[in-house]
């Protein structure tokens, strides 16, 4: 793994966007797309870039489970609002969270993850190591699937929320085989909140009970961390 630290996330948006732009000069077509606050600050250098990303496919991790595009809380939404009304791509692509049939939903993201395959691949992390929501325990080698969500995500997605109790308790998320498919991934994570999650996948076992250390499995991983996040290194 590649680690590149900064001093700050506008830092880390910085970097992270020079990656893709540069990926899309050397022919990136996919970008596989992340949710959460750390990818906001590349979202914003996206949106304010003269780049033209109306050839681009964004195929985006997961989706809350009943939640749907109209639902501002739901990945969709967070999508449209911070890269995709501002920057018009050709085509994008997030698991639907209110499916009637949501182990279709599952299979026909695979397919579409299959015919879309991920160039650039950004991630951020869990305090628990999650990636996109493979909790702990999750296979290396999943597929799309349904997830309940842990105790630990529920309380730290509850920011953006009214109440704890409107957390959704499962997701639709791409598996971590799914991840580990993408050519490159860059990972970036900011903050105190982080350290351990990237101490235990930079340095630590490669284990199920660490879901983003799987990426000790790959050979083309960039970590863009500030010094909080990598205070444990
Ligand atoms: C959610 C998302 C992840 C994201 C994580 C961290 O659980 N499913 O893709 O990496 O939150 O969120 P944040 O960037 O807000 O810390």
């Amino acid at each position: 793994m590649e680690i590149i630290r900064v001093k700050n996330a506008e830092e880390g948006g910085k970097k992270a966007f020079e990656i893709i732009k540069n990926g899309m000069e050397n022919g990136a077509k996919v970008l596989g797309l992340a949710t959460g606050s750390t990818p906001i600050t590349l979202y914003k250098e996206m949106t304010s870039s003269d780049m033209d990303f109306s050839n681009m496919t964004s195929v985006n991790l997961d989706e809350y489970v009943g939640l749907g595009g109209s639902d501002d809380q739901s990945y969709r939404h967070f999508m449209n609002v911070e890269l995709f009304d501002k920057k018009p791509f050709k085509e994008t692509f997030v698991p639907d969270g209110k499916a009637a049939d949501l182990d279709q939903a599952c299979q026909s993201y695979d397919q579409i993850i299959e015919e879309h395959p991920i160039d650039i691949q950004i991630l951020g992390i869990g305090q628990n190591g999650h990636i996109g929501f493979n909790e702990p325990g999750a296979p290396f080698d999943g597929k799309t699937s349904v997830v309940d969500l842990t105790e630990s995500t529920i309380n730290a997605n509850k920011r953006f929320f009214d109440k704890v109790e409107d957390v959704p308790t499962k997701a639709v998320s791409m598996g971590i085989g799914s991840i580990l498919n993408g050519k490159k991934i860059v990972l970036m994570a900011y903050g105190e909140s982080k350290a351990e999650a990237i101490k235990g996948m930079i340095n630590g076992p490669v284990t199920t009970d660490m879901p983003a250390s799987a990426l000790q499995n790959h050979d083309d991983v960039i970590v863009i961390v500030d010094e909080a996040a990598a205070s444990k290194l």
